[in-house]
């Protein structure tokens, strides 16, 4: 092998090796990559002015009075219904993972704009990693 190859074979190992590294940081921080830091302070204000009375600073509830968001089953699974819930309001019976809940959660009054980005937050803080929402989905929320 001349030197030219040995030279190139090294670029080579160095591409793909860097190209590999960057996939396993890519992947690891899938949500923090998908969702811009700005988006999420503006989500974190939105919340601690609107939601955070109710829901605590940690997203914890209060057990039977104020169900939890962080590692809720309920934002998982009914991510929609959820935003019908606090865009106009809800007082039903829901189970969040496993206890019930039937008070009142009054209407938010944000925009949807501000809902998408509120509820970006709150499915991708304290653990959860829920996805995320358009607005488009939440401008299509009917009661
Ligand atoms: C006055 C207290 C209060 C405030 C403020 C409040 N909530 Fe709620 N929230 C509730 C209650 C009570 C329920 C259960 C309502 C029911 O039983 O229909 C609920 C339910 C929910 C649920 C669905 C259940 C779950 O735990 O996953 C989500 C999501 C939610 N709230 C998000 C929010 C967000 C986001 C805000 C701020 C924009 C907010 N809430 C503000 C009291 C509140």
């Amino acid at each position: 092998m001349n030197k030219l190859n040995v030279i190139f074979l090294i670029i080579v190992f160095l591409l793909t090796s860097c190209v590999g590294s960057d996939k396993k940081t890519a992947k690891k921080e899938v949500v923090s990559a998908e969702i811009p830091a700005s988006e999420m302070e503006k989500g974190a204000q939105l919340y601690r002015t609107k939601c955070m009375n109710c829901h605590m600073k940690t997203g914890s509830g209060i057990e039977k009075f104020y169900p939890p968001l962080a590692n809720s089953d309920y934002l998982k699974k009914h991510t929609e219904d959820a935003i019908k819930m606090v865009k106009f309001g809800s007082n039903k019976p829901i189970k969040v993972n496993g206890v019930k809940y039937n008070s009142l959660m009054p209407a938010s009054g944000l925009t949807d704009k501000e809902l998408a980005v509120v509820f970006n937050y709150i499915l991708n803080s304290w653990g959860n990693n829920y996805g995320q929402v358009t607005l488009e989905q939440v401008k299509a929320a009917e009661r």
